[in-house]
């Protein structure tokens, strides 16, 4: 599902305006007065309707820093925003409904950061047999597993949907059909219990996930808690996000690296994001799964797993591919010409069957393989934190790495070590939150029910596309004269 960035039709902005651009924030909703005394059933968080607005169009002489809100979200007046989810209120309850791709998920997590319970069915079967995702086939596993997620995962958690305080589904991007199987089961939930309802963006989940307070050695879960296997491991009973000294803290830098998604964003906070690069063709996930593919191994799980467990066995510099894009001084990305030089290496190594044939081979072309993009990426964040610094002086510190691809173990270390040269702290969640899940959704609830934003079932849909920053199809103009020290 890449979503490929068309090239952007003018050029770089003078540095001074990009970072003017880059500093500005929207002005800040009114803050919360109402009552707190009102029963919860009765209190109707404002309803934003306005959930696929018409395309913003960019003049010849705009920039695209200027566009930067989460379309549907843009001024939202919220004249009464409900006590309960006002910081100082006790904690509330968010079930999170997940279904975009080829997981059908739900969680429950508490705006504390606890997660109550989490249960999840992926198709990795079907898609090994299908050689890949099938919309219907898709739709149909969802549909049959819809019902049981959702209901086991409250039974976990010891509750009946009556006591949760809002429902939140991912309602974009991803395949609609599937999308709208997860959308359709939760709105029920939320109408027939009168709870509110919180439209997520499937890439604000993937980010704000890292803002999940981490699990607390100190304290347990009380019982019923639920969840086993992975579920147990990101149960967290951390008191308030607020007080985790490591959750990341606006602004911060995000990679967010998945099979249909590969960018750059610079995140001032909830639903406020800028776009500092995108992927020109494929993504990084789609590329490890393309790549996966042409060494023949499983994809069931996604070709990503697969082929960083083979390159551990490879020698990452057997086969010399060129880093994508080295002398573009962007914030970009490309995997296409590295799957076709792979093709290439694969042709010239004897074709197919003959590497497929050796295990050193495959390992090698696969490690070689992996270690191009990494460099890729590194080159890619250390322009992106000269930016933000540039923008920013000593206010940004932060790189969150979050999608699917961050459950890679070396992906994840080498961003470390670029962090760590430029003195910035790299926070990226627990690898089983980093694939899809319904844990991030129901945070992705909460953090937006904070900030007094809610959904009106009534005139919504999902969406198939739905660019955070409504730029996911533009190239990001970097100021040209931004140092940069390359990190690798
Ligand atoms: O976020 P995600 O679960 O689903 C999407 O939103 O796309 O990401 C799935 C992608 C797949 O392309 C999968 O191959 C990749 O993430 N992936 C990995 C790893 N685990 C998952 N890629 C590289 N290394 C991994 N360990
Ligand atoms: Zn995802």
């Amino acid at each position: 599902m890449a979503q490929p960035v068309a090239q952007l039709s003018f050029v770089c902005a003078p540095l001074s305006r990009a970072l003017s651009h880059l500093r500005r924030r929207p002005p800040s909703p009114p803050r919360f007065l109402c009552s707190a005394s009102r029963r919860r059933k009765n209190v109707g968080v404002p309803k934003n309707v306005q959930i696929d607005p018409p395309a913003p169009q960019l003049t010849a002489d705009q920039s695209p820093w200027e566009d930067f809100l989460v379309p549907h979200l843009a001024g939202n007046s919220r004249p009464a925003f409900p006590a309960r989810y006002d910081r100082s209120a006790p904690p509330f309850l968010v079930l999170g409904v997940e279904s975009s791709c080829d997981d059908t998920a739900a969680a429950v997590v508490r705006s504390d950061g606890t997660v109550l319970a989490e249960r999840a069915v992926s198709q990795h079967a079907l898609t090994e047999q299908w050689g890949g995702v099938v919309p219907h086939v898709a739709r149909d596993a969802h549909e049959r597993a819809i019902a049981d997620v959702i209901d086991g995962a409250l039974a976990d958690a010891g509750l009946h949907a009556h006591e949760l305080h809002a429902v939140a589904a991912t309602m974009g991007p991803g395949l609609e059909v599937c999308l709208r199987v997860g959308y359709r089961a939760a709105r029920d939930v939320a109408r027939a219990h009168a709870l509110d309802f919180v439209a997520v963006n499937h890439l604000e989940a993937h980010l704000l996930v890292a803002r999940l307070p981490r699990p607390s050695a100190a304290t347990t879960c009380p019982p019923p808690c639920g969840g086993d296997g992975d579920a147990s491991a990101v149960q967290s009973l951390a008191q308030g996000a607020e007080q985790d000294p490591e959750m990341p803290r606006f602004p911060f830098l995000t990679l967010l690296v998945s099979g249909g998604h590969c960018q750059l964003l610079l995140v001032r906070g909830v639903a406020d994001y800028a776009v500092l690069g995108g992927t020109l063709d494929d993504a990084l996930g789609e590329a490890y799964d393309k790549t996966a593919r042409l060494l023949g191994l499983r994809v069931g799980g996604g070709g990503g797993p697969a082929l960083e467990k083979l390159a551990t066995r490879g020698n990452p510099s057997a086969i010399p591919f060129p880093v994508p894009m080295a002398k573009r001084p962007d914030c970009n990305f490309s995997f296409a010409g590295l799957k076709t030089s792979v093709r290439t290496a694969i042709d010239r190594l004897g074709g197919d069957e003959a590497v497929r044939a050796s295990d050193a081979l495959t390992a090698d072309v696969a490690a070689s393989f992996q270690e191009t993009a990494v460099r890729h990426l590194e080159q890619r964040v250390t322009r992106a934190i000269a930016v933000c610094a540039a923008a920013h002086p000593g206010e940004m510190d932060t790189l969150v790495v979050s999608g699917g691809v961050a459950a890679n173990r070396v992906i994840r270390a080498r961003l470390q070590g670029v962090c760590e040269k430029a003195g910035w702290n790299c926070v990226v969640p627990p690898v089983q939150l980093c694939t899809d899940n319904g844990v991030m959704v129901a945070w992705a609830g909460v953090e937006r029910l904070r900030k007094g934003i809610a959904d009106d079932t009534q005139n919504l849909d999902v969406r198939a596309r739905w660019p955070l920053a409504g730029l996911d199809r533009l190239a990001m103009p970097v100021p040209p004269d931004v140092s940069l020290k390359e990190g690798a």
